[in-house]
């Protein structure tokens, strides 16, 4: 069976550099023979984590994501960097899904939507250092969530110039890049899932 890969960028803007990444990665690991899931955070229905909020009811659409996140053994996040660091909806989202659901014995382990899974990261800005920031604050909390961090990771500088009208990665090298870390990825969760 082929691999199941989830893919998803950190920002809902229309014309995210880390969207377009997202869509590059996701047709080089469907070359790659993984069977690819691409989700929009922009579709899921999340509020500001409150926990009075959750207390009367986790959202659906937080339900319906750990659901997703559950059943892929091995993702690909693409991170935008804001203020040096990953964004507040990465870090909104990930609170939520982590957090053990009130009553349903189902999902009172809070990470289960994490644990054991392979994860790599990548990272698109038009600064120069290509979000490189947003990867070390980022690799820690989902290590703390359970997660095994691929070690191969790779950060698009320049973002604006890496795009052809299509939203194809126009540079050998850049596509390459995120070759390896889906290759990493792949393999280390073939490994772990066996
Ligand atoms: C940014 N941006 C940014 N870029 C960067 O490389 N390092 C940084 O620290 C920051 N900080 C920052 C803070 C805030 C509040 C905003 C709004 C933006 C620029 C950022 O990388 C740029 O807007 C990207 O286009 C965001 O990613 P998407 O939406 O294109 O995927």
């Amino acid at each position: 069976t082929p691999p199941k890969l989830l893919i998803f960028a950190g920002s809902t803007r229309l014309a995210s550099f880390n969207r377009k990444l997202a869509h590059a990665a996701a047709a080089l690991a469907r070359a790659a023979g993984a069977e690819v899931t691409h989700i929009e955070l922009a579709n899921f229905d999340i509020p500001m984590y409150n926990a009075d909020l959750e207390a009367k009811g986790t959202p659906a659409d937080v339900m319906k994501l750990k659901q997703i996140l559950f059943e892929h053994p091995a993702w690909i996040i693409c991170s935008p960097e804001y203020n040096g660091s990953y964004t507040a909806l990465l870090k909104n989202t990930i609170d939520w899904v982590s957090s053990p659901v009130k009553g349903d014995p189902a999902w009172q382990e809070g990470f289960k939507s994490f644990s054991g899974k392979v994860v790599g990261i990548l990272s698109a800005s038009p600064g120069a250092l290509g979000g490189l920031r947003s990867q070390s604050h980022l690799a820690p909390l989902l290590l703390n969530a359970q997660c095994w961090v691929a070690p191969r990771a790779f950060a698009l500088g320049h973002a604006g110039d890496a795009f052809d009208a299509e939203g194809r990665l126009i540079n050998d090298k850049h596509r390459s890049n995120v070759q390896a870390v889906i290759d990493q990825v792949l393999s280390a969760s073939r490994r772990l899932n066996d």
